[in-house]
């Protein structure tokens, strides 16, 4: 079994975990978990907005809600009188060291449900040592990702297949310039799922002008403020291929045109031939499609249903994980994504087998709660959380989180 550790410092010279300033504290006192920060998010945010990010398919979210279940499902048993005053949570992966083994998930126009979201996550991941994907539908572009965050940012493509994939080979191109990290390709969104909750909010391409979006929005005065400054989020990745003065709702339709549909595993070989680094595939549920991963010499799958938001008859992603970890067996790393709120469902996917995890909700709903230091909250609480659910379970390393004994 590889060593996370390897060319770490033991565990005797850990570097000091970072202390909260006043202001933090505070942050910690009003926020201190995921529910407070969804709910102060649905407060302050348009009603569309809020249903856009929070919502899944069909009514009442069934995907979203499995997730959740199967996550608070999973039980670790603890162990006691060990020495855990040291505790070390950082992770090598693909050749790259993280403070944590919980990344910032892709997310497309985050900047509708807080102003600058992208950017202030970017920025959070940045300074805390963590990984960012940057969405191919981003409100920032890659060129600016790759400036603001250059140890932490991965690129996130959503393939576009029209004319030969020009589109999608000039984004990897560019993404290859910057220096991703990581090439992540979502293959999940082979066609547009009927989201129910943003048709009968009216946030539909073509978009248009409704009497209760504009109460919305009035309902949201610190929202509206915040957009007016920030300007209203674009997709900038997407600019460069489409006619200038292209409004932002001209650019969805593009995107939504462009996207899904011819996506195959063959075209996913020819990726891998022309991407230098790190590639995982995103949105793997099936042991067989973790297997042709593998095959194909992806370096990483990311087991995902994508967040509860594409097919309400699927299972858990935390269910499936255990299946894919076993089929991979090691050949590439296993990624987790799905109702990662906390430090402890952090430590609950690597006891489930994942390498490593991602969360998009909860970073998001804290910076559409706090603003601009929601992204350091964030990264805050899953430190706090993963620290001490680590030393609850008598563990003191990422390794040894993996091997925590699940009780069943
Ligand atoms: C608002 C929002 C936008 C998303 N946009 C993308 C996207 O552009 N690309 C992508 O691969 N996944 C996207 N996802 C899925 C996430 O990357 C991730 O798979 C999922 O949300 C993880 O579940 P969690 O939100 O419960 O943490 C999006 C999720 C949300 C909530």
């Amino acid at each position: 079994m590889p060593d996370a550790h390897e060319g770490l410092r033991p565990a005797a010279q850990l570097p000091p975990v970072p202390a909260l300033d006043e202001a933090g504290l505070r942050l910690r006192r009003l926020f201190p978990h995921y529910d407070v920060m969804e709910q102060r998010a649905r407060q302050r945010v348009p009603r569309f907005a809020y249903d856009y990010a929070a919502g899944g398919v069909g009514h009442g979210a069934p995907n979203v809600v499995r997730n959740r279940e199967a996550m608070d499902a999973v039980q670790i048993l603890p162990r006691y009188g060990l020495d855990v005053s040291a505790i070390d949570t950082r992770v090598t992966l693909f050749g790259q060291d993280y403070a944590m083994p919980v990344g910032v998930a892709p997310m497309g126009n985050p900047g509708v449900v807080w102003p600058g979201t992208g950017d202030i996550l970017a920025r959070a991941a940045q300074k805390a040592g963590l990984a960012y994907i940057g969405s191919t539908v981003a409100n920032e572009s890659i060129e600016t990702f790759g400036r603001i965050a250059p140890d932490a940012y991965w690129f996130q493509l959503y393939p576009m297949p029209a004319e030969e994939h020009r589109r999608s080979f000039d984004m990897v191109r560019r993404a290859e310039a910057v220096g991703a990290k990581v090439l992540v390709v979502t293959l999940d969104v082979p066609c547009r799922p009927k989201r129910v909750g943003d048709i009968a909010n009216g946030l539909e391409v073509p978009f248009r002008w409704r009497a209760r979006t504009l109460r919305d929005i009035a309902l949201s005065p610190q929202w509206a403020i915040e957009t007016l400054r920030r300007g209203r989020p674009a997709f900038e990745t997407l600019r460069q291929y489409v006619p200038e003065g292209s409004s932002i709702f001209d650019i969805a339709a593009f995107g939504q045109r462009q996207m899904g549909q011819a996506i195959t595993w063959e075209w996913i070989a020819r990726l891998r031939e022309i991407w230098p680094r790190a590639m995982v595939v995103k949105g793997i549920m099936h042991p067989d499609d973790a297997e042709r991963a593998v095959e194909i010499g992806c370096d990483g799958v990311l087991v995902s249903n994508h967040g509860g938001r594409q097919f309400d008859a699927a299972p858990a992603s935390i269910d499936v994980l255990p299946a894919i970890v076993e089929r991979v067996g090691g050949r590439a790393k296993v990624l987790y994504d799905g109702s990662i709120r906390s430090g402890l469902d952090v430590l609950r996917a690597l006891a489930s087998g994942a390498d490593f995890t991602f969360a998009a909700r909860a970073f998001l709903w804290s910076v559409a709660a706090i603003g601009e230091a929601g992204g350091d909250h964030a990264t805050a609480s899953f430190r706090e959380e993963l620290r001490s659910s680590m030393g609850q379970a008598g563990l003191t390393t990422i390794e040894e989180a993996k091997r925590a004994p699940l009780f069943r």
